[in-house]
């Protein structure tokens, strides 16, 4: 027996994810006691049933991510049979080494602390990973990084005039994904220089001549403040390059990331529903049923 549960920020894809595998979608209970502090209660038994229980991080990660691990660790409190743990967009990941003197890494605490709260898989969608490449192995639970990168590519062709796209990576961790895309539009990427001096302080450089009088597809993981695809635009619009389509997987779009991509000359923004936004295209919730139908006809 199987029981799609979700978080307060959930709802949105578990209610699809259960429709999609015919199975029952029970929403948690959350809610803030008076001092800020979080209450939940899960409405119905999980004795002895395999939870798919899923979560989304955004706005407030921190609060999130803390309900995702005490609901995970009650889960398995009560007699779960399996708890497969769903965070669309990973947060804290960015953070995955000691850039300075004394830094928390918090990735890596942070899948210590999931894997501590006995989660038995946990599945995400394009997993900001830089410097951690195996996780099944370094962090010793199953940990399923699933794409998005080939439908948004797909997604990307309406916006465009023709099909003489390139593709564009802004930084050499956006490489992974620029490869996807341009494979699945059967095209190039070149992949640019990223060098980050603060929260929106960014410089990108790189070879550029090939964008000349092409249409552009840039991709990244994130989109957060916005500072990286624009200092990516500033770079672009020295050539006379044709429609520019930034798709991201995971659309941020913190503080006023919107105003100043298009004031940068962004044509438009393509993004999943990782987070809610404005620009999703993309259905994740396929995605992960899609994966969730093939692992329990494996099991
Ligand atoms: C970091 O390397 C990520 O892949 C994104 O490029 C980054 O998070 C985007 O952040 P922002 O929009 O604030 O530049």
């Amino acid at each position: 027996m199987k029981m799609v549960i979700s978080g307060s920020k959930g709802h949105h894809l578990a209610y699809k994810i259960a429709k999609k595998l015919s199975i029952d979608f029970v929403p948690c209970e959350v809610r803030l006691f008076p001092d800020g502090e979080l209450y939940i209660r899960i409405t119905k038994d999980p004795y002895n049933k395999s939870i798919i229980y899923l979560q989304s991080c955004y706005g407030d990660p921190s609060r999130d991510i803390l309900e995702f691990i005490f609901t995970v660790r009650t889960l398995k409190e009560l007699n779960s049979k399996e708890v497969i743990g769903i965070i669309p967009y990973l947060p804290y990941m960015r953070q995955d080494d000691r850039f300075k003197n004394y830094e928390v890494v918090s990735a890596k605490i942070l899948f210590e602390i999931i894997r501590e709260s006995g989660l038995d898989m946990l599945i995400s969608i394009d997993i900001h990973l830089h410097r951690l490449a195996d996780l099944t192995r370094i962090f010793g639970f199953p940990i399923v990084n699933l794409t998005a990168m080939e439908k948004l590519a797909l997604a990307s062709l309406e916006y465009f005039d023709d099909r003489d796209i390139i593709v564009v990576a802004p930084d050499s961790e956006a490489e992974q994904w620029a490869k996807l895309a341009s494979d699945t539009l059967n095209t190039d990427y070149i992949v640019l220089q990223k060098v980050r001096h603060g929260d929106e302080e960014v410089t990108v450089s790189g070879e550029l001549s090939g964008v000349e009088g092409r249409s552009i597809l840039i991709v990244d993981d994130i989109i957060s403040t916005g500072s990286t695809l624009v200092n990516t635009l500033k770079e672009l619009r020295k050539f006379n390059v044709k429609r520019v389509i930034a798709a991201c997987t995971h659309a941020l779009l913190v503080r006023n990331a919107e105003e100043k991509l298009f004031n940068a000359g962004l044509d438009a923004i393509i993004s999943t529903n990782t987070v809610l936004n404005p620009y999703m295209k993309v259905d994740v919730a396929d995605i992960i049923a899609e994966y969730l139908s093939r692992h329990f006809t494996k099991n």
